[in-house]
C-alpha cells in the first residue's frame, strides 16, 4: 500500500511499482485533498494490479478496512500536508495529518501485522527539512540532529520520531528516508518550480522571497521514486537514508535558468521572462540552505541521480507545456483563492 499516491511524488512511485511489479497488488490510499489528483495516474489506472482506496489516514476504521480487504503486507507512506507556506497559515492541519495520521497508520499496521512483524515493512517518506538550516558550508547526513524550523518540518520531524519509536518499542520493521527538494511533472503549482512555470506561461509576476539567495538541493522526482524503490527492496530495517541531488541552486539562479529555458521553448525574446521576477516579502522562519550528503545510499545501495538538472528541468517544462489541460484543471476554482490569499499582500 502506498499512501498519498495521488500526489506529486506518490504518483511517480505508484507508476514505478505498478509497472515494475505485476505480481504485487499496489494499493493507492489517498484522501484526495487539494493536492491529490487522480489525473496524475490515468496512464496506469487500468492496470490489473492497481487499486485505489479513497481514505483519510486519520480515519482508523477506513484504514483497518483497507488492510483487511487487501491483506496489506507493506506500507510506503507518502500522504502528508507538504507545503511550508500553508503550514505557516494552518499549522494544525499539519499536526493532524502528518503526526496523528502517521501514528494512526502505524497503529493500524501494528495491529494487523502483530503476528509476525518480520514479514512486513513500514517505510516512511520524509524530508531533509527536519534537519533545519545550513550555513554556507556543510551537508546533512543521517546523523545530523533534528532542528526543524517550520510547522511543516516540525510535523515531519515528529512523524519520523514516531516511526523510529515503533521500531525500537514494538520491533516493527521500519525505514525512514529524508529527501531534498523534488521537481518534475505533476507537481502542484504552489511550490517554486511549477508555480513559476505556470506564471511564466501566463505572464504573471515571479514572486521571489527575500533576497533570493536561499539555497535548495534539487532532485528530479523520477530519481526519488527510483531511490524509494531501491530502499524498499534492499534497505535495512531501522535505518535512515538521505536522498539528494548533489545539485545546489540559489533560488534566483534557478529562476533565471528557468526563465531562459522557457524563453527558448516558448519562442520568446531572450530575457523576456526574467522581467517578471519580482522580489517580495520573505517567508517567516525561512531556512537559508539545504544540502544532502547522499553518500550512504550511494555506497550501500548504489543509487545516484540518473539525470542532470538541465535534463530534468527541460523534461519538466516540456511536460507542463504539453499538459495544459492538467494545469488548467488544478489552477481553476479554489487555487485562485489560495493564490490571492498567499500573494496579494506580499
Ligand atoms: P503532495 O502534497 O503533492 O501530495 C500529498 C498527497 O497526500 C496528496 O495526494 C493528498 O491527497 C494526500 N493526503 C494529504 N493528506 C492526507 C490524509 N490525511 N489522508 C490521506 N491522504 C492524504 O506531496 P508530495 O510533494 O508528493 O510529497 C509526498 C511526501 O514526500 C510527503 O510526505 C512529503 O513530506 C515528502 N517529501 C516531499 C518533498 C518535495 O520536494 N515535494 C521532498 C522530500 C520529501
Ligand atoms: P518551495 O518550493 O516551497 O519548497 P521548500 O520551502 O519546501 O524548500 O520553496 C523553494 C524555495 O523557493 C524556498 O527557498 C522558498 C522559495 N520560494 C519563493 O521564493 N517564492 C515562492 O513563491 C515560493 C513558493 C517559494
Amino acid at each position: 500500500m502506498i499512501t498519498g499516491g495521488a500526489g506529486f511524488i506518490g504518483s511517480h512511485v505508484i507508476r514505478l511499482f505498478v509497472n515494475k511489479y505485476p505480481q504485487y497488488t499496489i494499493i493507492n490510499l489517498d484522501a484526495l485533498t487539494y493536492a491529490g489528483n487522480l489525473e496524475n495516474l490515468t496512464d496506469i489506472d487500468k492496470q490489473p494490479n492497481y487499486r485505489f482506496a479513497k481514505a483519510n489516514i486519520l480515519d482508523t476504521e477506513a484504514l483497518e478496512k483497507v488492510f483487511d480487504e487487501y491483506d496489506v503486507t507493506d506500507v510506503i507512506h507518502l500522504a502528508a500536508e507538504s507545503h511550508v507556506d500553508r503550514s505557516i497559515v494552518s499549522p494544525l492541519d499539519f499536526v493532524y495529518t502528518n503526526i496523528i495520521g502517521t501514528v494512526n497508520l502505524l497503529n493500524t499496521a501494528r495491529k494487523k501485522w502483530k503476528d509476525d512483524y518480520s514479514k512486513h515493512l513500514f517505510y516512511h517518506i520524509s524530508t531533509d527539512e527536519v534537519y533545519g538550516s545550513l550555513g554556507d558550508t556543510g551537508f546533512f547526513t543521517e546523523t545530523t540532529p533534528y532542528d526543524p524550523n517550520s510547522p511543516y518540518s516540525a510535523s515531519k520531524a515528529s512523524s519520523d520520531h514516531f516511526v523510529r519509536a515503533y521500531h525500537e518499542t514494538y520491533h516493527m520493521q521500519t525505514i525512514v528516508s529524508n529527501c531534498s527538494n523534488n521537481y518534475g511533472p505533476n507537481h502542484f503549482p504552489e511550490k517554486l518550480v511549477p508555480l513559476f512555470i505556470n506564471n511564466i506561461i501566463t505572464h504573471k509576476p515571479l514572486p521571489v522571497y527575500g533576497d533570493g539567495l536561499y539555497t535548495r538541493d534539487w532532485l528530479f522526482v523520477k530519481d526519488h521514486a527510483l531511490a524509494i524503490e531501491l530502499i524498499f527492496s534492499k534497505g535495512r530495517s531501522g535505518e535512515t537514508y538521505n536522498i539528494g541531488g548533489f545539485n545546489e541552486w540559489r533560488n534566483i539562479d534557478l529562476v533565471k535558468l528557468l526563465c531562459s529555458l522557457m524563453d527558448q521553448k516558448l519562442g520568446r525574446e531572450k530575457g523576456e521572462s526574467e522581467k517578471l521576477i519580482t522580489y517580495v516579502k520573505d517567508r517567516p522562519g525561512h531556512d537559508r540552505r539545504y544540502a544532502i550528503d547522499a553518500t550512504k545510499i550511494n555506497k550501500e545501495l548504489g543509487w545516484k541521480p540518473s539525470v542532470t538538472f538541465e535534463e530534468g528541468l527541460s523534461e519538466t517544462i516540456d511536460w507542463y507545456l504539453n499538459n495544459t489541460e492538467w494545469l488548467q484543471h488544478v489552477t481553476s476554482g479554489s487555487y485562485q483563492n489560495y493564490y490571492q490569499s498567499m500573494y496579494a499582500n506580499r
